[in-house]
């Protein structure tokens, strides 16, 4: 048994089909990445996961449970942090964790917990003043106080600077040293890379693609191709002169390899023609470049991804 079985998993909120379909499991140990634009589904399918949502048609079973009907048995074994968590203002991390404990009926020590999280600094300061760095910490350390060996978090960076981000990532990265599985959702396509061993990119309610980013890009992606910075004369002599398939643009030329050997003949073919040329490198498709190509939203500067019409809602006011 994999602690997350998900089959052809359905909810529709009216007409709009927030998730339509959906299928996959996640390893012991592993952390697998959710990634979407706004309104994908993201937080609908693991909330659904959590027990917190009702499905409407399929299957999931979460650490063996059915999430809906066994949730009071699931949610002593899962730790959650969800979207924009917040906590009461006047209380500090080691008071929060302290409560949770009370809560769970457990016995811990709230200064190895802080420690694990990297909050130990931060400890006694009330939720109100910590920065947005430190609230998601403290979401974390609140979500391992049950010790449980499933995670789900969601969008546990956003909104972060980018040394706050990276902290968060230590601690994850810690954890799943430790051996826990984390289901983890995000915009930052840099972070389900970094993070993630398989990654699952949805939009509009159904998995687009997924697997490694390698498995991604490979099947999604165009493969290696050979870039000559040269003229188009270059580019029609390459052409004339090989088997090779030459393309032209803004004074690169871009040949795609079957196999590598055909770099040999194409740079051949451009020494031959006693013609100038450039730089030369080879490349394939980013996550980036497959993502924008299967995905309908928009990318920012910053990478992130902005969804548009019907599926922007209060998720992008929050993020202005
Ligand atoms: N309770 C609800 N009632 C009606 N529609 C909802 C409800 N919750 C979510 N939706 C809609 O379902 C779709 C999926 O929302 P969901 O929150 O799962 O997306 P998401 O991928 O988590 O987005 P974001 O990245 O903005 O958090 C969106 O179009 C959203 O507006
Ligand atoms: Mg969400």
């Amino acid at each position: 048994m994999k602690p997350v079985e998900v089959n052809s998993l359905r909810k529709s909120y009216g007409n709009l089909k927030a998730v339509d379909g959906i299928s996959f499991t996640v390893n012991e140990g592993e952390v697998f990445g959710l990634l979407g634009p706004n309104g994908a589904g993201k937080t609908t399918t693991i909330e659904i996961l959590e027990g917190l949502r009702k499905k409407d048609e399929g299957t999931a079973k979460v650490l063996g449970f059915d999430p809906w009907q066994k949730g009071y048995e699931l949610h002593r074994k899962i730790g959650v942090i969800p979207q924009d968590f917040t906590f009461f203002e006047k209380q500090t991390p080691r008071e929060g964790i302290k409560y949770y404990a009370d809560l769970f009926n457990v016995k811990i020590d709230p200064d190895e917990i802080l420690k694990e999280v990297l909050l130990e600094d931060s400890a006694k300061n009330l939720f109100e003043n910590l920065s947005g760095g430190q609230k998601q910490k403290m979401g974390l350390a609140l979500s391992l106080v049950n010790s449980p060996d499933l995670l789900f978090l969601d969008e546990p960076t956003t909104g972060l600077d980018p040394n706050a981000r990276r902290a968060i990532w230590e601690v994850i990265r810690g954890l799943k040293a430790k051996g826990k599985t984390i289901i983890l959702t995000t915009h930052y396509l840099d972070e389900a890379q970094q993070l993630s061993d398989r990654v699952a990119i949805m939009d509009h309610g159904r998995i687009v693609a997924m697997g490694t980013s390698d498995e991604i890009i490979e099947k999604h992606g165009s493969g290696e191709r050979l870039q000559i910075h040269g003229s188009e004369k270059l580019a029609d002599y390459i052409r004339a002169n090989t088997e090779l398939k030459v393309e032209y643009s803004n004074g690169v030329i871009s040949i795609p390899l079957k196999q590598k050997i055909d770099a040999l003949a194409a740079l051949a073919a451009a020494e031959q023609s006693k013609m100038d040329w450039g730089e030369i490198q080879t490349r394939r498709d980013s996550l980036d470049d497959v993502f924008v190509r299967l995905v309908s939203g928009t990318m920012d500067e910053h990478g992130e991804i902005t969804g548009k019409s019907v599926h922007d809602k209060s998720s992008n006011q929050r993020r202005q």
